[in-house]
């Protein structure tokens, strides 16, 4: 969609129809071109049923909202400020690309960007320096999403003299005045969040939707895995498919584990032992299949199938994902 069929549309003359006329929903969703991000959202992101059918309600709010303006039932816009919770990798900034979308083709936002920060983005170190940033920060959002990564840490109780809490005001204030203009999305761990909204009633109260996003079972990762190899020209042999659900089990209960992400970084990690595998048969051609097709060992070979690797969660920080998945 063109800036210029969205200004003309936003600018076309209100005709004020009799009570009587017939809507045709379907049609207005057509013209949206809003199933479009629908359907993929169903077709590329596995699982996540009630992410997904929140998303519809939104959708379908929003498009009624629109028929009822077209109507000259004019309301005030429906707040959407978010919040995203679950833990690492269950798929929240994938999906908050996807409601950016959603917003701009219902024209909520004029833009469908999704801008993402955390702390460090909004809050300076020195007196003074936070409202610029978080004024800065807005600004660039403005006319989209907002996405804050880990919100909580927004507020400090622990430090008398955190500067995260100016943040926070500028941020409710925007949110309240700016409201059709610019939806914030909060984005991070469930508990944390709820001790977060306990402490921050004003954030609380501005914050219409809370989505869980709940972690993958070992089938849903698998069918993720295929979905993520197909969309690069990969297969799994039968074997190494095998390999990779007893891999994912393993893992799964492993320090660390991040559910979607620790899924792509296991296939780049088979890749590079496919390709070393694949230049390593020296002498034998090699075919498209070869090139194509990841194999039991590729896999099998990690370290996650290694005596005593249940333990490799040592003290050893955050970071210590790819030596646990190696
Ligand atoms: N349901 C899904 N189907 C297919 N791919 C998925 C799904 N969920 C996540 N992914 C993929 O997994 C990866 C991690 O997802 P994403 O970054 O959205 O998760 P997140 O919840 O934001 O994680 P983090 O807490 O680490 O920020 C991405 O590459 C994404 O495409
Ligand atoms: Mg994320």
């Amino acid at each position: 969609m063109s800036d210029t069929t969205e200004t003309e549309e936003n600018e076309a003359p209100k005709i004020v129809l009799p009570d009587d006329t017939p809507v045709d929903l379907q049609k207005e969703l057509r013209l949206s071109n809003v199933q479009e991000v629908l359907d993929q959202l169903d077709k590329e992101l596995i699982g996540l049923k009630p992410v997904k059918t929140r998303i519809r309600e939104t959708a379908a709010l929003l498009l009624v909202d629109r028929v009822r303006n077209k109507m000259d039932l004019s309301a005030s816009s429906p707040t959407l400020h978010m919040s995203f919770t679950g833990n690492p990798g269950t798929g929240k900034t994938t999906v908050a690309l996807r409601m950016a979308e959603i917003l701009h083709r219902l024209d909520y936002v004029r833009t469908g960007q999704l801008v993402t920060v955390t702390r460090d983005d909004l809050v300076g170190q020195y007196i003074g320096h936070t409202a610029p940033k978080t004024k800065d920060v807005i600004k660039k959002a403005m006319g989209g999403v907002l996405f804050i990564d880990e919100a909580y840490y927004l507020y400090k109780p622990e430090n008398e003299r955190d500067y995260g809490a100016e943040s926070i005001e500028i941020l409710l204030q925007v949110m309240e005045n700016n409201r059709d203009d610019l939806v914030v999305v909060l984005a991070g761990y469930k508990d944390k969040m709820d001790t977060f909204f306990y402490s921050n009633p004003g954030m609380r109260s501005r914050i219409a939707h809370h989505i869980g996003f709940p972690d993958y079972s070992a089938e849903e990762l698998m069918a993720i895995a295929k979905l993520m190899l197909a969309e690069q020209n990969y297969r799994l042999s039968e074997e190494a498919a095998k390999a990779l659900f007893e891999y994912t089990k393993r893992r799964m209960t492993m320090i660390h584990f991040a559910n979607a992400r620790s899924v792509r970084n296991a296939l780049d990690r088979a890749r590079l032992r496919q390709a070393n595998r694949l230049f390593n048969s020296a002498g034998k051609a090699v075919t498209k299949v070869d090139l194509m097709t990841i194999e039991a060992e590729d896999i099998l070979a990690s370290r996650v199938f290694q005596e005593g690797s249940l333990d490799l969660d040592g003290d050893e920080g955050a970071d210590v994902e790819p030596v646990v998945e190696s």
